[in-house]
This record gives C-alpha cells, structure tokens and sequence, in this order.
C-alpha cells in the first residue's frame, strides 16, 4: 500500500469509527458487536503507526472517551477517567509487564477483577449520603444521570460511614433480567433486543428515571477517586474491601497474584467460565495492586500505565477480502472461500473463511478488495457475515461464478432448488482428492501418512483408482513421491495395515455417502447389524466362496460365519427398502434415499468386494444393541479428566447410548467436565440433567 492509499483508508476507517461510535456512545444503539470496532480500531493504530505523519488529531485514536448526548446537565468530573489500553493475548499481557517492570525497583503484585460489560459511572457521596450520579462521558465531563441512578436499588443511598467520596464502576444488566425484557418484548412488539450493555446504557440515560427503575439493573464498584477515608486504602484489594464495608458492592471473583503467569491463567480461565456467570463480562482488568506503584507509573494522555483490560478472543472481526476462490467438495459442490487478509479470530489466525455460495454471496454482495466482519463460533468454520459497504474505495471487483469446474473445467450445474453449483465430472479430480482426503482421515479409516499433497501425488501417478487401491499400495510405490524417506513408507504402509480393521460405523462414516454423518453412520450402522441377511445365507455364501473361490480368494483370517463382514454389510445394504431406510430413527428422508442409491450403484458394490478382498475387516464392537445405556442420549461439554472425549463416546456406545451433537430438549444426560462451554447454559434453561464424569462412570 503506498502512502495516497493508506491516507485513503484512514480517512475510511476513521469516518466509520466516528459512525459506529456515535451510535454507541451517544445514540446508546450498536449496528456490529464491539469487537467489530476494536478491530477497525486496532487497524487504524495499525495504519498511523505505519505512517504517522498522517495522524490528525481528530483521529478516534488520539481522544478519550465519547461525544456526550446534549440531554442532560453537564458535569465536571473530580478525578479525570481515563480508559483502558486493551491487550489480547498472554503474549500481550507480558509485554505490558514488561514495559511496567521498568517503572519500579519493587516487585509488583497484580489484582485481576472480572471485565463488567455495562456502563461505567461516577458516584458521588458527601457525608456519606448520595448526591449524584455522572456517566463518564469524554472523560473530563459528563452528564448528570442521578434520577436514573437513583433507581437502582443495589446503590446504597447511605454509605456505613459519613464520608466524602467519589467512586467509579459499572452498571450492568444481569442475563436474567435481559432475557425477562425480551421474553416481554416477544409478548408485545416481537423486536428483540440484542444486546445487553446497550439496554443497560440505554435505560440510564432516559429522561424518565422510571424506564431504569423498571429494568432490574445492578451495580459494582472497583474504582476510587476523591475522599476523605481514614487511614486511606494503600492498595486495589483494600480498595474493594472498603468498598465492601462501607455497603457498595463489588464483583466478588477478583484474586490477587504475584506473578505474571499466574495472570494469564486466571484471563485463560475465565474465557470458558464466563458463560456460567449470572452477567456478561467481555474481559479481564489487571491492575497494579499497590497505589504508589500506580503512581509512580503515571499515566499516559489517555490511559493510566498501571491498568490493562484483557479483552476475549472476538468472535467478530474485521478483514479484507483479498480474492474469492472456488473449492471443489467431495460431493462435487462448488463452495466459494474468501481469501482473508488473515487476521486473529476467536483465538486463531484466519485466513479463508466461507461464503457458502453464489446466492449468499449477492445478497451480502461481498467483493473482493471489500472489508468484511469475520466470524468463528466454536469450532465453526470462519464464515464472512456482512461486508462494510461504506469502506469502499471504489476499487473493488465483484465476483462472477465461472461456468467450468474450477479443477476439471468440465462444465458445473446448479440444479434448481439447490444452493450449490456441482461439478459434472464424475471422475473430477477436485472431487476424487476430496473423497480420499476423507476416507483416511481421523473420524474414518485414521490413516497417518496420507495427507493431501501425498493423495494428490497418488492420483496422478494413477495408483489410486478407488478406495481399495489405498490398501494395495507398496513400498516402491510409495518411496519415490517427495518428502518420502524409508521410515515415512514403513509408517505410512504399518498405519494402513492397522486400519484395515474398522468399526463398521466408520468404515460407511469414509466411504462418503452424501449426508451421512458420523452420527447417522452410527445410526445406520447399527440399523444394519439388527437387519442382517440370515446367518443360513450367509454360512451358503461363505461355503460357495470356498467351494467355487469364483468371486476371489478368501483371505486366510477371513470373517468367520458369526461376523459381520463387508459382504454382510453389502448383501444387508441392497436389500433393505428405501421405505424402510427412511424409517431409521436420526436419518432424513434424503439422506436415506442417497444411501439407498449409493448401495445400489454396481460401481459401489464392486469397491465393497474389492475392499473384502484386500482385506477390511468390521468391528462390531461399539455399536450396541441393547445395554445399560440403551435408549439414553448423550453429549458432552468441558474437559473430561480421567477419559478423552473419544474413549467417553465410545463407551456411550458400547453401552447402547446415543452420542448427540446439540443440546434439545430431547437429551437425556449431558456430561459436564472442567470449564464447560455454552452447551450447559443451554442445558440449563431447558432442565436437562447434567452429570459429572464421575457420575456418567458410575452408570456404566
Ligand atoms: S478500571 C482508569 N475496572 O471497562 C481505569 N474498569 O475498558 C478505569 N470496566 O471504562 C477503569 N470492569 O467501564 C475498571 N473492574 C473494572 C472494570 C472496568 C469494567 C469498564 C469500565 C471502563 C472500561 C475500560
């Protein structure tokens, strides 16, 4: 980017700053989360600090705080309120200590206190009675909400001493009383509210001091400025412990460290356990225990050095699209990726992320070049949300959907009533690569060795015809490809001999019939075993092979009659109805008919005798028709101690239960480790019975 681009880009991210801002701030309202302006924000800091002669003083990064709304009286504040540097990551937080360090000769201690996502207001009291209450406005000055204030029943009216004080927190509205609002507003209008800190700031700063009192809102402390207390508190811990005796309440889960580390743990910690607080928090405040060390460290022009809040990882982010690429699926669906600018989401770097397809495109009407919000929730693929329209710089180019596959360039399709464009080539290698790619990977056949590139190399050398092929590869094959040594053969050659014994849920999991998940391939698998063809027929079959050996050699450690083997599960396939696939509890209705199809192809039932021939053989073991757990859901959330997740779900199985994906109000148990996620909460509101790990293994 040379300098006239850069100043271009400024000018942009400095006037939807401004915007996003004033609706914030002043109009109380948010169009895009406030992580989405942190990371403009964070873009243009980026950007100034690349060129600095192009900072101007209007710049939303040279100011404190915020416009104030002309609606109520102003209000000199005692003590300027500064705001807080934010930092994102450990790494940031000890580079901050680092920079701190230096400022004192004495050791530093630390009180962690829990981000309140609310308001922040200035408290004042004389001779321990409240007199009033000013919001921070720009930090110097602010307006008068003390009708509003006044309302707020955890806000004591009389203090235990008769002091002067002037004192900051936040108030915030806890998650209980948000959902009462919208679950009333469902009632009457149907609009949503979406946002709790907003509806918190919002009732505050009404004229009508009954909106605040209606609301539910609450209040803590953690901030002290102007007073006369004697023997004054010497540090934060004795800050919010006067707070506390005084009647002012604080947020109780603050704890004082010694060491920097112990910091980051506590920030790390609080990430996942956030969701079980009756509030929301959006961070970590770190602060210098001691006040003459505060002191002494001073303050910047619009932020004490003593303090740092630690912001979450955003699930919401900003980026720049820097191309639109297609990627061909193993189904053959066209899906479009944008190339990202990549950038920090939700704790990893993201560099692609979805745009689903042509139609999603056109109606967020993503370009390339345009700036867009990034999303990742959970474990999600990153996907583009919305793009920022008013960021354009009039240099960006939309995207036309070709009409060849971009792998094959043989012609795609979009078949009415479908999202998706497909390519039309069966033997696509796009497609084929995506198929192997998935039929050795962990949740299927869990072949090391066989990554992408490696596949890519074996399709084009033609040693990989279908999935059979896999098990028949050798030694000569597999040493001359690149990056193969003697002992990565050896790996490669023993992982795949190991995989030729597969759960049978697995196995119909790889072979990658459309819509077949890992639960239904469980649900199928299981379908199947209770269906099987009659041993009678199985045992004549077994005994042609042997007789006639027509079909192909039967291999020395082939199933025994009891087994279930690949035949079994072929012959057990094709002669179940569609009508009664579609019958299967967990499967849809077109989900069964592809695996009706699928089971019908002769192509497939040859890959099924070829992959009986070289050798795959089918455990039964996990999936259980009967058992103590029969019947029962499961799911699982947080970290288990004494089992992985895997070993959990398995033996779910073995006992006859269901491994569910999502909390419904179906479930039966949820397993709860350490720091469980937002599957609980959830769990929660809809009365299903948790139990600990301890718990679950009691049942089995
Ligand atoms: S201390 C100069 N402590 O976060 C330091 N702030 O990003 C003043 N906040 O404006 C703030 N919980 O509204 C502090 N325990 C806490 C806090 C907290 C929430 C808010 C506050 C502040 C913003 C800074």
């Amino acid at each position: 980017m040379d300098e006239q681009d850069a100043k271009k880009k400024i000018d942009l991210l400095k006037s939807k700053i401004k915007k996003l801002n004033y609706d914030y701030f002043v109009l109380d309202k948010s169009t895009v989360s406030e992580s989405v302006r942190d990371s403009l924000k964070r873009e243009l800091v980026e950007l100034e600090a690349e060129y600095p002669n192009l900072i101007t003083p209007d710049s939303p990064t040279q100011r404190v705080g915020s416009a104030l709304s002309g609606k109520f009286k102003r209000i000199k504040h005692l003590t300027a309120k500064k705001s807080l540097a934010d930092v994102f990551s450990g790494e940031e937080i000890e580079e901050w200590y680092g920079r701190i360090k230096k400022l004192t000769p004495e050791t530093i201690e630390f009180i962690c206190e829990l981000k309140l996502d609310g308001l922040n207001i200035t408290v004042h009291y004389e001779k321990g009675l409240f007199v009033r209450a000013v919001t921070r406005g720009n930090g110097v000055e602010g307006e008068d909400v003390t009708h509003a204030v006044k309302t707020v029943e955890a806000i004591p009216l009389k203090l235990e001493k008769e002091i002067d004080l002037e004192i900051s927190g936040e108030i915030f509205l806890p998650k209980k009383a948000f959902e009462k609002i919208n679950k009333e507003q469902e009632k009457t209008s149907g609009k949503l509210y979406a946002n709790v800190r907003n509806l918190a700031a919002g009732a505050i700063r009404q004229l009508d001091p009954k909106v605040a009192a209606s609301r539910g809102l609450d209040v803590d402390f953690y901030e002290i400025g102007k007073n006369n207390i004697a023997p004054s508190p010497k540090s934060q811990e004795e800050v919010l412990k006067t707070f506390k005796s005084l009647g002012l309440p604080t947020e109780p889960h603050y704890e004082h460290f010694e060491k920097i580390e112990d910091v980051v743990k506590f920030c790390e910690k609080w990430e996942t356990k956030r969701n079980d607080l009756p509030y929301e928090i959006d961070g970590i405040v770190i602060k210098v225990n001691f006040l003459t060390q505060q002191q002494q460290m001073g303050k910047t022009a619009k932020t004490p050095r003593y303090a740092v809040a630690y912001k979450f990882p955003a699930e919401q982010v900003t980026s720049q699209v820097e191309d639109i690429t297609l990627q061909v699926g193993r189904t053959g669906a066209i899906t479009p990726v944008a190339i990202m600018k990549p950038v920090l989401v939700a704790g990893s770097v993201v560099s692609r992320a979805t745009l689903h397809n042509e139609d999603e495109i056109a109606k967020k009407d993503v370009r390339i070049g345009d700036t867009v919000i990034l999303q990742k929730a959970g474990d999600v693929i990153p996907e583009v949300v919305e793009s920022l329209k008013d960021m354009r710089t009039g240099k960006e180019k939309k995207f036309k959907f070709p009409a060849n596959c971009p792998v094959c360039d043989e012609k795609i399709e979009r078949k009415e009533q479908e999202a998706a464009y497909r390519c039309t080539n069966i033997d696509c290698p796009g497609k084929r690569q995506e198929s192997f790619s998935h039929f050795v990977s962990k949740k299927a056949f869990d072949i090391d060795g066989l990554g992408e590139k490696v596949i890519q190399q074996l399709l084009a050398e033609g040693l990989l015809k279908d999935f059979a092929d896999i098990f028949m590869l050798k030694r000569s094959d597999l040493l001359p490809l690149e990056l193969f040594k003697e002992k990565r053969v050896e790996n490669t050659l023993e992982s795949t001999e190991k995989a030729k014994t597969i759960p049978i849920e697995k196995l119909l999991f790889g072979l990658g019939v459309r819509l077949m998940g890992e639960t239904g391939s469980y649900d199928l698998a299981k379908y199947f075993l209770l269906h099987q063809t009659k041993s009678s027929q199985k045992i004549e079959r077994y005994k042609k092979e042997k007789d006639e050996q027509t079909l192909f050699e039967v291999p020395e450690d082939s199933p025994t009659e009891e087994e279930f083997s690949v035949l079994d599960l072929m012959e057990t396939a094709q002669a179940i109805p569609l009508e009664d696939l579609e019958n299967i509890d967990g499967i849809g209705g077109k989900a069964a008919t592809y695996v009706y199809e699928w089971f019908q192809d002769p192509a497939n039932k040859k890959l099924l005798e070829k992959l009986y021939k070289v050798g795959v053989v089918l455990t039964t073991e996990n999936i259980s028709t009967s058992g103590k757990l029969s019947g029962q859901s499961f799911l699982i959330t947080g970290t288990l101690n004494e089992m992985t997740r895997d070993q959990t779900k398995d033996l779910i199985k073995k006992n006859g239960g269901k491994v569910v994906s999502t909390v419904t109000k179906d479930l039966d148990f949820l397993i709860v480790g350490e720091s469980p996620g937002s599957k609980f909460k959830k769990a929660k509101e809809l009365e299903i019975k948790t139990i600990t790990e301890t718990e679950f293994k009691k049942m089995v």
